[in-house]
This record gives C-alpha cells, structure tokens and sequence, in this order.
C-alpha cells in the first residue's frame, strides 16, 4: 500500500538534512534524507544517489537521472530528463515501479517549434498543445502563448506517459518540427531559456510506501 506522506507531518521523526554519518551534499547539491548518498545512507534504495564526478544520480533503476535539486517541503526531487526533437517523433518516459511521480504543481507540458504534441497514457490522449508558426515568424522569447511556444497543465500523479510530437501541415512556414517535454515551472519562467539543451528539469514528487 502506498501512503502519501506529508512531510511536514513526518518531520519529527526525520532528519533535516542527511542520515548521521553520511555526506549530505554532492557538488554543491544538497542531498537530504530520504535521500542518501550510497546504500546505507537512503530510505530504500530507490533513494539512493550515486555522487559521481561531483554530478548526483538517481539510483541505476531510474536509469541515473541527474539530480539538481532536493526540495523538502514540497516533497520534491528535481532531475533532468531528455526532451524530444524532431518532425514527427515518439517517446516515452516511465517511471515504472519507483515511488516517484510526475508533479502536477511544478510541471508544465512544453512544446516548442513549429508543431502540435499530444502527451498520452498507455493510448489514450491526456492533453497536449499546438503553436502556430506563420510564414516569416520570428521566435518571440519573451513568452509561451501559442507563437512558436505553447504549455499546458499535466495531469495529477502521472507515472508514465507518451509524447506524440507531429509537424503543423497547412501553416505555411518552414513546415514544422519542434520539441516537445515536460519542464519544471520554478526552474524558469521562461521555457526558452532552456530551449537549447537537449535535457530540460523536471520535477517529481516522491512518495514513501509504508509496509508492502
Ligand atoms: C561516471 O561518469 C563518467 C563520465 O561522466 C561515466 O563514464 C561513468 O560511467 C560514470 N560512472 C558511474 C558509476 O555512473
Ligand atoms: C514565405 O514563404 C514563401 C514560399 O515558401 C517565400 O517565398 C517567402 O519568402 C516567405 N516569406 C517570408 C517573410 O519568409
Ligand atoms: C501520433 O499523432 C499522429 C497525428 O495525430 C497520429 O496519426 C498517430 O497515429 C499518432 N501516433 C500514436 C502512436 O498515437
Ligand atoms: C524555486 O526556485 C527558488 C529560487 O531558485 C528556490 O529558492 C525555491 O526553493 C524553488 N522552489 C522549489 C519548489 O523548487
């Protein structure tokens, strides 16, 4: 059974900052129980992180997601994930059977170019936005309204899903490609900032199960 703990209501009975004995920062992230740096230093071992050249990882079962941040309060993990680029692409991300989630509070789906993507779960269309991009359109940066840049809210608790990028037939322009991913909300008022990596923040909620 899982049981979504506040943590404010567990705090008593939780260390601020890392287990006794155990580094509590990798590089200059701050890395807090649950979370540990090594086996014995974390909750379970879906919280362990591996400090490797001063960068921390999840744990190899969610294949080594850079952590950037460890959020506390709001029970968050903050990682980088791969966005998709492309003119007619797929791709999926799961979560499988970790305790993590996808926030609906910090997240925002992004697309980006000149395209239309769909985010979807296990076939079904969860939501997903449109940009126009008209013949001669320069990249507004100052904003994600629709203009080579849509966002849109992402569902509650996702563990997985599906991004289903495709090009804008009919509007003219240079025939649609983009990217498309999902990207914490805090790490940037503005998706364009990180427009050219090909990794973009996400954050996740963290849940602890208690008993099996
Ligand atoms: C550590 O990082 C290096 C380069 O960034 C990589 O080649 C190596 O496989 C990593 N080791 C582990 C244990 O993740
Ligand atoms: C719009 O597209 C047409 C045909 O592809 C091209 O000839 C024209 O130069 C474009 N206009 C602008 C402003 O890019
Ligand atoms: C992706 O979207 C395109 C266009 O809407 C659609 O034709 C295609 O079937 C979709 N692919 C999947 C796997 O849903
Ligand atoms: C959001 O960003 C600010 C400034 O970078 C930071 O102080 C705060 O802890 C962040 N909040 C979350 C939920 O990550």
């Amino acid at each position: 059974m899982i049981i979504f703990l506040s943590f404010a209501a567990a705090s008593l009975a939780v260390p601020k900052y890392s287990k006794p004995g155990c580094k509590d920062t990798c590089g200059n992230i701050r890395i807090p129980y649950p979370f540990g740096i090594g086996a014995d230093c974390s909750v379970n071992p879906w919280y362990v992180v591996d400090c490797n050249s001063s960068k921390p990882y999840l744990s190899a079962a969610l294949n080594h997601l850079e952590v950037l941040s460890v959020n506390l309060e709001d029970q968050t993990v903050t990682v980088n994930t791969p966005k998709i680029s492309g003119c007619s692409r797929i791709m999926s991300i799961d979560l499988g059977r970790s305790p993590f989630l996808f926030s609906k509070s910090h997240n925002n789906f992004v697309v980006e170019g000149c395209g239309n993507a769909v985010m979807m779960d296990h076939g079904s269309t969860l939501t997903g936005c449109s940009t126009t991009c008209a013949n001669g359109t320069v990249n507004d940066k100052n904003n994600c309204h629709g203009i080579t840049c849509c966002q849109t809210t992402v569902p509650y608790n996702l563990k997985s899903y599906a991004m289903n990028l495709t090009r804008l037939e009919g509007h003219g322009g240079d025939g649609g490609c983009g990217s498309a991913f999902l990207l914490d909300k805090n790490s940037s008022d503005d998706p364009f900032v990180v427009r050219d990596g090909s990794f973009v923040p996400v954050s996740l909620l963290w849940t602890l199960s208690i008993g099996s």
